[in-house]
C-alpha cells in the first residue's frame, strides 16, 4: 500500500520527494496546500496561495516504456481525478497544463532521477479572480473562480486521495507504464486544445494538427511538418495569444 503524507507547510513538495527518493517506494505521494519555493516548468517558481491550493507530488519507480511521455499521461490523469472529486471538464494544453475556461488551473512539472520520478502537481481550488490578478496571473484561475463554488475545506485532501489513486502501482496508470502514450493518444488529442489552433514555438509557428505516440506535437509549417517536443508553446486564442 501506498503512503500519502500529509504535510502543514513545505519549501517545494518536489523538493521533499527528491530528497528522499531512495527511502520513497513506488506510488508514495505527498502533500500540503502551503508551499514556499513552489517549482514549476522551464525554471520558473510557482506561486502560493496557503489554504486555497493543492501541492502534491507522487514518486513513481519501476519499469516505464516512455518516460518521456509522462506529463501527457499524468495530464490524463489528473483530468480524471479532478472529473471524479469535483465534476469539472478541464481541456489540456499541450503538453500538460489543464486548463478550466480556457485558464491554468493545474500545473504538473515531472522530475527525472536516477532512482525514480516526481511528478509534481499544483491545483488551484479556491483562491479569487483578485488573487491572480495581484500575483499578474491573468490566465490562471481556480475552481471557485470558474464556477462560484468553493470546494470545500477538504478538497485538497480529497483530489490528493483520488490522485493516490490514479498514480497507485497496478491503477489506471499502468497501461501507459506498460505500453507508452499510444493506447492514451486517442483520449489525449480528444482533450488538446492546441490542436486545429495556431502555436508559436522556439523555432517557428504553424497549424498544430496532431500529437505522436512519442509525445510531440505536430505542427503544419510554412517550411514543412515540424515535431516539438520541448519549451514553450503558445496557442492562438489561449492565455490572450493571438
Ligand atoms: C508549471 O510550471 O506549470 C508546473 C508547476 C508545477 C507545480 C507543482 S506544485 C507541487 C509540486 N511541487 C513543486 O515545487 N512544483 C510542483
Amino acid at each position: 500500500m501506498s503512503e500519502l503524507v500529509y504535510l502543514a507547510q513545505v519549501d517545494s513538495t518536489n523538493l521533499w520527494c527528491r530528497q528522499r527518493i531512495a527511502q520513497l517506494s513506488d506510488g508514495d505521494a505527498v502533500y500540503s496546500s502551503c508551499q514556499t519555493k513552489g517549482r514549476g516548468r522551464l525554471g520558473r517558481s510557482w506561486e502560493n496561495a496557503p489554504g486555497s491550493a493543492l501541492y502534491y507530488s507522487v514518486v513513481l519507480k519501476g519499469d516505464m516504456a516512455d518516460r518521456a511521455c509522462l506529463p501527457l499521461a499524468a495530464s490524463l490523469a489528473v483530468q480524471q481525478a479532478l472529473r471524479s472529486c469535483f465534476g469539472i471538464e478541464t481541456a489540456i494544453k499541450w503538453p500538460n497544463d489543464l486548463l478550466l475556461n480556457g485558464k491554468k488551473l493545474v500545473g504538473i512539472l515531472c522530475e527525472g532521477l536516477p532512482d525514480g520520478i516526481v511528478c509534481g502537481i499544483g491545483v488551484n481550488l479556491s483562491q479569487t479572480a483578485e488573487f491572480f490578478r495581484l500575483a499578474g496571473l491573468p490566465y490562471a484561475t481556480s475552481i471557485a473562480a470558474e464556477t462560484g463554488r468553493d470546494p470545500g475545506p477538504h478538497a485538497a485532501e480529497q483530489l490528493a486521495q483520488a490522485l493516490s489513486r490514479e498514480f497507485a502501482p497496478g491503477g489506471p496508470l499502468e497501461v501507459f507504464r506498460q505500453w507508452g502514450l499510444s493506447p492514451l493518444l486517442e483520449k489525449y488529442q480528444a482533450a488538446c486544445v492546441n490542436l486545429g489552433r495556431t502555436v508559436t514555438f522556439d523555432g517557428g509557428s504553424g497549424l498544430a494538427r496532431s500529437v505522436d505516440s512519442e509525445g510531440r506535437l505536430v505542427v503544419e509549417t510554412a517550411g514543412g511538418e515540424q515535431r516539438v517536443f520541448t519549451g514553450e508553446v503558445h496557442v492562438g486564442g489561449i492565455y490572450g495569444k493571438l
